[in-house]
């Protein structure tokens, strides 16, 4: 048995262990908004927080939850209105939009640790997140933005 907390919520999971999280999040508590992409790390459409580091659900075994606390975009905000989504609404950032929560969660965790980071800081930080509408260029905008704390 797993107790786990999502979203402000205690959980308790009693099914097997080995289940990625994305499953669990998507298929059981139904919070949709974290993307499948790949199944294996390589694409960060997975992205949620385990104790506020961004961690890529697909990869990560239930019994690896065991007492944190996981956000999903769902959790990110009460209202939707992290400075992040803010920015992102703003500047356009999202075009088919199956990767942007996964971005949204990345960014939020490189914002936590590093309030004001460098370009080079930001491509580290996003480099395993793949957009295949390549916006890129909006998304490092959005957060250079978000981490400004300005709206345009
Ligand atoms: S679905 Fe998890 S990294 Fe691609
Ligand atoms: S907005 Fe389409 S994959 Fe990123």
């Amino acid at each position: 048995m797993v107790k786990l907390t999502v979203n402000g919520v205690e959980r308790t999971f009693d099914g097997d262990e080995d289940m990625p999280l994305l499953w669990y999040l998507r298929d059981e508590l139904g919070l949709t908004g974290t993307k499948f992409g790949c199944g294996v790390a390589a694409c960060g459409a997975c992205t949620v927080h385990l104790d506020g580091t961004a961690v890529r659900a697909c990869q990560t075994p239930l019994s690896a939850t065991a007492g944190t606390a996981v956000t999903t975009i769902e959790g990110l905000s009460p209202d939707g209105n992290h400075p992040l989504q803010a920015a992102w609404r703003d500047l356009n950032v999202a075009q088919c939009g199956y990767c942007q929560t996964g971005q949204i969660m990345q960014a939020a965790s490189l914002l936590r640790e590093t309030p004001n980071p460098s370009d080079a800081d930001i491509d580290n930080a996003m480099s395993g997140n793949l957009c295949r509408c390549g916006t890129y260029p909006r998304i490092r905008a959005a957060i250079k933005q978000a981490a400004k704390g300005a709206r345009l």
